[in-house]
């Protein structure tokens, strides 16, 4: 085998150091409190056998799509699921693309231009960091969900643009923030674009399937789907399955086919994949969805209480969605409470620096419809013993 360079080695010797060095997990044992699996629909056997169904009804017996959506691996079973997204999200156009990782660094490194700027949120999701980093646009964050900062950014892009027309400046967000279960005004924020004609782009991976009128999404429960310039929907969390999609006008759709690279050089998902995300938005919108929907909402609403009840909500990042953060200083600190859970046959993560800022470790609670209040109760518990 050829040797790793010893630049290289001294990286992976650093983040040992460091105690943030990552391995694979082996097999996940122990009651699941950090899946993204917020509906339990990655082990429900009925989307399985309705993914089947979808399949031999059509006669599809591909394994794979065999090629990119341009060339070859385009099966009508794609414009069957965009279609549903479409009406389901009330969107003009709806593309689906391999992962929420490719939709991002596809959307954000092709959109906006050189006389372009970006203004992020600090906390957005790697991907979209990684997209901006791609994009020949300028780009600054703004601090976390203060409205008041990203005025103040907006104000200075103004200023600096002077009379040049040709630029475009976009905002960026997440309507539920993936390591702190937090979202900001989308309201407000929307209301500054109009203002001052931003473009904003809602990453809406966590709200999902969560939030909204069966699961549409933040972006819909509040009504504001027709202001948004692009809603990033991603079906690996709540829908329990994988793959992604752009959510915009038409002709945002027909930018991204002709130059979102993440799109174009890459082969489709497999059939299988378009029949378990069509199976798993049928059942959101079931009878079954809203129950496990229903239980989902129990279970956020009996953590808040129980936090309470036990003295250590401080210790809590706020949070009404299935995402709750207690911050525990330190890797190692926070790593060995970890491994207590662990001992305990609960899975509950860690999650270190540098994925967070340093002194942000945390431990990150991810509720389901699953989750018995029994064990939310003795976790917390346990968890109480620990901080307090
Ligand atoms: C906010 C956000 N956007 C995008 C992604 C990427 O989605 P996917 O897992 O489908 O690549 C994630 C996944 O962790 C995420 O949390």
């Amino acid at each position: 085998m050829g040797r790793l360079p010893d630049k290289l080695r001294k990286r992976l010797v650093d983040r040992e150091k460091t105690n943030a060095l990552r391995s694979l997990p082996k097999e996940i044992q122990g009651i699941d409190f950090s899946s993204n699996d917020y509906l339990g629909i990655a082990k429900n056997r009925i989307v399985f056998e309705k993914a089947k169904a979808i399949l031999s009804d059509k006669e599809i017996f591909n394994n794979g799509a065999t090629g990119s959506r341009l060339l070859t691996g385009n099966g009508s079973i794609f414009s069957e699921a965009e279609k549903l997204l479409r009406e389901f999200h009330k969107a003009d156009s709806a593309l689906i693309f391999n992962s929420g990782y490719d939709a991002n660094i596809g959307l954000f490194s092709s959109v906006p231009q050189r006389d372009d700027t970006i203004l992020y949120d600090e906390f957005i999701h790697a991907s979209i960091r990684d997209g901006i980093n791609m994009s020949n646009a300028r780009s600054y964050k703004f601090n976390h969900n203060d409205l008041e900062d990203l005025y103040a950014q907006i104000l200075r892009v103004e200023h600096n643009g002077g009379s040049n027309k040709n630029r475009e400046i976009y905002i960026v967000t997440e309507s539920v923030f993936s390591m702190d279960g937090d979202s900001p005004d989308l309201k407000a924020i929307l209301d500054l674009c109009r203002k001052y004609q931003c473009h904003l782009i809602v990453d809406e991976a966590h709200a999902i399937g969560v939030l909204g009128s069966n699961g549409n999404g933040r972006v819909q429960e509040l009504e504001l789907q027709e202001g948004i310039f692009a809603r990033i929907i991603t079906f690996g969390k709540a829908l329990g399955c994988h793959g992604a999609a752009i959510l915009g006008s038409e002709d945002l759709n027909k930018y991204l086919i002709n130059f979102a690279r993440s799109f174009i050089y890459t082969t489709g998902l497999p059939p299988h994949s378009l029949a378990t995300i069509i199976a798993a938005y049928k059942f959101l919108t079931s009878p079954g969805g809203l129950v496990q929907r229903d239980l989902l909402h129990e279970n956020i609403a009996y953590f808040n209480e129980e936090i309470e009840r036990l003295g250590i909500s401080s210790s809590f990042i706020p949070s009404y969605s299935a995402i709750h953060s207690c911050i525990i200083k330190g890797n190692n600190e926070v790593k060995k409470v970890a491994q207590k859970f662990k001992n305990n046959s609960f899975d509950i993560r860690p999650i270190l620096s540098p994925t967070v800022p340093e002194g942000k470790e945390r431990l990150r609670f991810c509720l389901h419809s699953f989750n018995s209040k029994e064990d939310i109760c003795t976790i917390l518990e346990q968890l109480a013993q620990e901080i307090n």
